[in-house]
């Protein structure tokens, strides 16, 4: 199916709360066949990530349909509280060309269509195939789905998030996935 790639308009921002709320963990039916959010959004929260330098926001369209999005940042937040498996990993955060990815999703009719692995590639492209992270939550949920994706993608695990209570889940943990795609054997 043909799409386009583009930086969203403001006129797009509710289909992408539309996307991502639907998925939010407590509202999706089955978040181990889909992968899922931890907490809404709003329009005014996406629209506060648009025209800035450390941030990007991109979509895909489908005739003009919302395809898919992704939002990344210049920094990892929790860097100072994670166990590292690869603390060889940990200055690559810090590099300049490293974007970690916030959000990521993909709407139903077009899921497993290579719409969130194109907007990948995009992201390479605006860091310079520099090192892309990512955090993908193991427990007390398992977002499978979204671990499986990372790693086909070529991520590997670099450390653990571990908290007693986030954003009200008791007994969380993520995992950090790091794809350092210029240098991959120094991971
Ligand atoms: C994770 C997600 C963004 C992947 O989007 P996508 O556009 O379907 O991904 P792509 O088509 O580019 O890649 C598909 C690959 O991802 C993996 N994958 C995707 N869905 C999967 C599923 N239900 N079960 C197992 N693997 C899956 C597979 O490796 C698959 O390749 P395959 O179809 O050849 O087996 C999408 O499932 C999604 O929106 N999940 C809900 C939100 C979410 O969990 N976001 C990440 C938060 S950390």
């Amino acid at each position: 199916m043909p799409f386009r790639i583009e930086i969203p308009q403001v006129s797009d921002l509710q289909d992408v709360v539309n996307l991502h709320n639907a998925l939010v963990l407590t509202r999706s039916k089955t978040p181990s066949m889909r992968g899922f959010f931890l907490m809404d959004t709003s329009v005014e929260a996406l629209a506060s990530r648009l025209g800035r330098n450390d941030c990007l926001f991109l979509v895909a369209k489908s005739q003009d349909l919302l395809a898919a999005y992704l939002i990344a940042s210049k920094s990892a937040e929790h860097l100072d509280r994670l166990s590292w498996l690869v603390p060889a990993a940990r200055q690559l955060l810090d590099e300049r060309s490293h974007w970690h990815v916030d959000q990521i999703a993909t709407a139903e009719p077009f899921i497993r269509k290579n719409y969130a692995s194109a907007l990948y590639s995009e992201l390479a492209k605006h860091n310079q195939n520099g090192p892309i992270s990512a955090y993908v939550a193991t427990a007390p949920f398992n977002n499978e789905v979204s671990l499986k994706f990372h790693l086909r993608l070529g991520f590997q695990k670099v450390a653990v998030f571990e908290s007693s209570s986030f954003l009200g889940i008791p007994h969380y943990k993520s995992v950090l996935l790091l794809k350092n795609q210029a240098h991959n054997h120094e991971t």
